[in-house]
């Protein structure tokens, strides 16, 4: 009698013990899943981008059909987990979506907001890579920024016949879901399918056009350095390519067929501006570079690889000024938004030395004049509030405390310290106390005084 029950009994008590195992194991991992979080701690922009994932490629198939100013897409979000996560956010604002897929499985998601929360079947696992397919559409509904209240950002019509998105910073979860901050750079590829006769142009190369039956043509554009959401662009409009493959950098600019040849010309210059910050700074980061011209959008703006231009904003020290930011803006890129300095006082030092460049030292110390009369308007650059992201204080008085700089520290280190801080940190994320530190490192001085009252003293300080 007592030999029957053990056998019986041992095996059973070794599977309720596997089962009480298995059982506390799954819930210790199920307590351990938790939600992405909704932001990634932005000043400035608190519920911009989302913690507990890295995006590493985004697949943006888009058919966008002009009579409603309607999309149709599917994004594919390439990723990493960074915790385990019972659920993760894409930014993601207006629009419908239809569907969500992650490791091919069919997710639940919620809409909260400009949060797109999706929980998928199978919680995630620290270090695990996962893809996520969202199906949506409609039509997108232009956002409102306190940082540019001249504009309203993301995908819209600017001109009959004209659409384009332009984002910074905040406008581009209007036509794609994305980890939406520039922390999270990732590579793209953009599939933009348009209605003949247009033309639809993104960032970076342009490896195909395919002519589809429907009498649409779809446009493959790739960005094959890693990229910040803000500055993914598409532009769809009737446009005539122009190429110039004479220098370092090929150079493909895009127009209305009605443009006037004066504009076109204008961009002659930017094959010698190319050359001369390549010699400057280092290696032009992207794999081509060009402008799309759009009619009705007033200003310009340094999307990546592909810069955008209203009609009339051609000067040369704007055409120079989209260009700089391709190296100060796009590989080297800001961690919070508050410090937009490091891209806007860079990008406008640079048209002051190159009128130095063209039209000699009194040409720059012109620049610097101009910039330091204006005093009582310029306040600290350093930490702006949001409706000061782009305000003349962060261009000129930026740019003063590159121009401070190098009275303080001299020409040739100074030129060292922009040319090292570059390469040290292309394709990165850079903040103000890194700028700091690197110039410091490389002139052997205490600069902290400096760059305190310049970036943040009330009033423009005297010169060193
Ligand atoms: N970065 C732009 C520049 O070159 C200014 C800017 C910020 C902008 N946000 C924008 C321009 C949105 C157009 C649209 O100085
Ligand atoms: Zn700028």
């Amino acid at each position: 009698m007592t030999s029957i029950p053990t056998i019986a009994f041992k095996p059973h008590l070794l599977s309720v013990l596997r089962l009480a195992l298995l059982m506390f194991a799954s819930s210790a991992a199920v307590f351990a899943q938790q939600p992405g979080a909704d932001g990634l701690g932005d000043r400035l922009y608190p519920r911009l981008g989302n913690g507990g994932y890295d995006v590493g490629h985004y697949a943006i198939d888009l058919a966008f059909t002009p009579e409603s100013n309607t999309i149709a897409a599917t994004a594919i979000v390439e990723a990493l987990a960074l915790q385990d996560l019972s659920s993760f956010n894409l930014d993601l604002s207006g629009l419908v979506v239809d569907n969500v897929f992650v490791n091919d499985e069919t997710a639940r998601f919620d809409r909260d907001d400009s949060e797109l929360v999706i929980s998928p079947s199978q919680a995630l696992t620290n270090g695990e890579a996962f893809t996520a397919r969202i199906a949506y559409g409609g039509v997108p509904a232009p956002i409102s920024d306190p940082a540019v209240p001249w504009l309203k950002l993301g995908w819209q019509r600017w001109t009959e016949g004209y659409v384009a998105a332009v984002s910074e910073p905040s406008g581009s979860m209007n036509w794609f879901p994305s980890n939406n901050h520039p922390l999270d750079k990732a590579t793209f590829v953009f599939r933009l399918t348009v209605p003949q006769p247009y033309t639809a142009v993104a960032n970076g190369v342009l490896s195909e056009t395919i002519n589809n039956a429907d009498d649409t043509r779809t446009f493959v554009w790739h960005m094959r350095q890693p990229m910040a959401s803000y500055l993914a662009l598409a532009a769809v409009g009737e446009f005539v390519e122009f190429r110039d493959e004479s220098g370092p950098i090929i150079i493909r600019n895009y127009f209305p067929p009605d443009t006037d040849p004066g504009t076109i010309t204008a961009y002659d210059v930017t094959g010698e501006m190319m050359s001369w910050l390549i010699n400057l700074l280092g290696p032009y980061p992207f794999d081509e570079y060009g402008v799309v011209v759009v009619p009705g959008f007033p200003m310009a703006l340094e999307t990546q690889s592909m810069s955008i231009f209203g009609e009339t904003m051609h000067d040369p020290e704007i055409i120079l000024h989209e260009l700089v930011h391709q190296w100060f803006g796009n590989s080297v890129t800001l961690m919070n938004w508050t410090d937009t300095w490091l891209h806007e006082g860079f990008a406008s030092y640079f048209d002051a030395l190159w009128v130095g460049e063209h039209y000699g030292a009194r040409a720059y110390d012109g620049y610097v004049t101009a910039a330091l009369n204006s005093n009582t308007a310029l306040p600290a650059p350093g930490n702006p509030e949001k409706h000061e992201l782009f305000s003349l204080s962060v261009y000129f008085r930026g740019a003063l405390v590159l121009h401070a700089l190098r009275e303080e520290v001299g020409d040739e280190t100074f030129f060292e310290i922009l040319r090292t801080f570059y390469s040290a940190n292309a394709y990165g994320n850079v903040d103000t106390a890194d700028f700091i530190a690197h110039a410091e490192r490389l002139s052997q001085r205490e600069l902290d005084e400096l760059f305190d009252a310049w970036l943040y003293g009330e009033r423009i300080p005297d010169l060193p």
